[in-house]
Formats: C-alpha cells, structure tokens, sequence
C-alpha cells in the first residue's frame, strides 16, 4: 500500500447529493471508501479489456434441466475448460431450473470465451460473467 494522500474534488452539489444517497443504501459510512471502490472497479474493468491479464470471475447459469442434452452439453463444456473452472455450485431452483455458479479464473480472453460459450448454449435461460480480480494489483 502507498501512502495516503488527501485530493480535493470539485463537484456539483446536486450531483454530490446523488451521490450522497447513493452510497448511504450501499451502506458507505464515508465518501472516501466510496471513491476508492468506484476507482477500484474501474480498474478491475480496465484489466478486463485486455485478453492477457489474468483474472477472476463467476459464470451464472439458469436453465432448465429437462431440456434435452443440455446437463450433459454444459458439464463437457466445463470438463473441456476444467484449468480455468475452478469450482461450480449448483442449486435446483424448482422443479424444472437449475443454478450454477462457476467459479473461472485464467486470461481474461479464455474466460471471457468460456463464458459467451456456456450463455449462449441453448437452453440457459439466462446467464451473467462476474467479473472481479485475485486482488494482488488492488490495495
Ligand atoms: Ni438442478
């Protein structure tokens, strides 16, 4: 961690106010926190936008089961990619639907591949790549 340097920012009080509210449902007790995580996530997305950084993430997946084909098609897309899918929960919704979340971590290019893969496979309801980072390049 470097040393902790004090900014001023000039802001409009409206947007301030906005801003205010915002953070005050996120349950931000100060501004400061805010600011770092909002500068944190910008940069967790920027490592995003190139293939070769390394990264974090989770792939959430809901479908229905009874669709023909479709368990066995998604758990040989993740055998296929068992190096980057670290780990997989998955939950029965109901009767029909299915939840997993799969942990993926590698370059941001395969992930991000693995992921459009698995979203875009017929039957999945509705899908969502998570991005986040290890941590090592965030103070
Ligand atoms: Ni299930």
């Amino acid at each position: 961690m470097g040393e902790l340097n004090r900014i001023g920012v000039a802001i409009d009080s409206d947007l301030l106010d906005q801003f205010d509210r915002l953070i005050a449902r996120r349950g931000y007790t100060n501004r400061s926190e805010a600011f770092r995580d909002l500068i944190r996530d910008e940069l967790v997305e920027k490592t995003w936008e190139s293939p070769g950084s390394n990264v974090v993430g989770t792939v959430t997946l809901v479908y229905d089961h009874h669709v023909r084909m479709l368990n066995e098609k998604l758990t040989d897309m993740q055998h296929e990619h068992h190096r980057s899918i670290l780990s997989t929960l998955h939950v029965h919704l109901d009767h029909d639907n299915c939840l997993e979340v799969l942990v993926v971590r590698g370059k941001a290019g395969d992930v991000q591949k693995i992921a459009d893969a698995l979203i875009s496979t017929k039957g999945v309801k509705h899908g969502r790549l998570t991005i986040t980072t290890s941590g090592a390049d965030l103070t």
